[in-house]
């Protein structure tokens, strides 16, 4: 395991940007970002999955997943209900949610977002740890049936005959296009559609996919003790963060500091960047701009006062041009 680093941009696939590389039974876990703050908020990573590998069914008394599959289709198990969820797809799952997955594809990419769950440690703990100076019962699975670990992980017994249903139909799968809300502006030039509610997270995140038109700009800052993270899906974005200027291809992450100001500029049409970690009421504050647009829209004439209208919601947002 090497040292802490603070990477702005990280890509997924360069040995460089991984805190840490763990291979276990064959799946690879590339760690990107430790949790951080007291609710253990944005730690990703990924783990790549050979064809036919198993996550058996089981649950959690606390803690919140989000995975992305980057790459692959998966058969997934989730409260007795079967499907196959495909690239693209976010699958959220929280407290007492069981679930259960068959990776379909060699190299599937699972791409981990995690809540109050501590996989970094959870992961060390469990095998690294546990395989070399733990306890000699840990893989019998007389004990493993009934152990509650660092994550208070209760196995479950998968379900015979699981209902087979749509991906559409399980709620916890939120397709490409999918969204709680979507909200449109500058005749489509930026879309954002609602992935995963304040209400699914204790009130600690909102998570928001953003469809950017080449040429939309964004200016904002934070002034959490938190930082931010991003995925960029598709397309290509030019960054300024902390006065350093990137050019951030697909696939990767951005993991902003606290504090400080950033700028992002769409470079290509279609653009799609995941805000997997948004702080701010971000559905608030879009529903009451879109009720103020439409009744009161001198309140919301010049960049300034919108600016100060949105941070009453928490979102920091200082210029938007399109
Ligand atoms: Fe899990």
């Amino acid at each position: 395991m090497k040292g802490y680093q603070y990477k702005f941009i990280i890509q997924p696939d360069d040995p460089r940007d991984w805190l840490f590389n763990l291979t276990h039974e064959g799946e690879t876990v590339h760690q990107f970002t430790w949790p951080e703050g007291p609710f253990e908020k944005n730690e990703c990573s990924d783990t790549i999955y050979r064809a036919g590998e198993k996550v058996p069914y089981h649950e959690h008394k606390k803690g919140i997943e989000t995975f992305l599959i980057a790459k692959g289709s998966v058969d997934v198990t989730i409260r007795g209900k079967h499907t196959v969820a495909h690239e693209g797809d976010i699958i959220f799952l929280a407290p007492y949610t069981a679930h259960g997955f068959i990776y379909l594809e060699e190299g599937t990419i699972w791409r981990e977002f995690f809540q109050e769950i501590n996989m970094s440690g959870g992961i060390m703990n469990k095998h690294t740890v546990m395989d070399n100076y733990g306890m000699d019962f840990y893989w019998e699975p007389e004990f493993r049936a009934r152990y509650l670990g660092k994550n208070e992980q209760v196995v479950r017994i998968p379900p015979a005959h699981p209902e087979e249903v749509s991906r559409e139909e399980l709620k916890e799968i939120r397709t490409p296009e999918f969204g709680f809300s979507t909200f449109r502006f500058g005749d489509g030039a930026i879309v954002l559609r609602q992935k995963v509610g304040r209400w699914e997270t204790n009130g600690v995140r909102e998570v928001w996919q953003a469809i950017l038109r080449k040429g939309v700009k964004v200016a904002w800052n934070a002034p959490y003790g938190e930082s931010e993270i991003y995925h960029l899906r598709k397309g290509r974005l030019h960054m300024k963060i902390m006065d350093e200027e990137y050019t951030v291809e697909a696939g990767s992450f951005i993991h902003i500091p606290p504090y400080v100001k950033r700028e992002m500029e769409a470079l290509e049409d279609g653009t799609e960047l995941l805000d997997a970690g948004c702080s701010g009421c971000m559905l608030d504050m879009l529903e009451d701009y879109v009720t103020l647009q439409a009744t009161e829209p001198e309140k919301l004439a010049t960049p300034e006062a919108r600016s100060k209208f949105m941070q009453q919601y928490g979102v920091y947002i200082t210029d938007v041009s399109y």
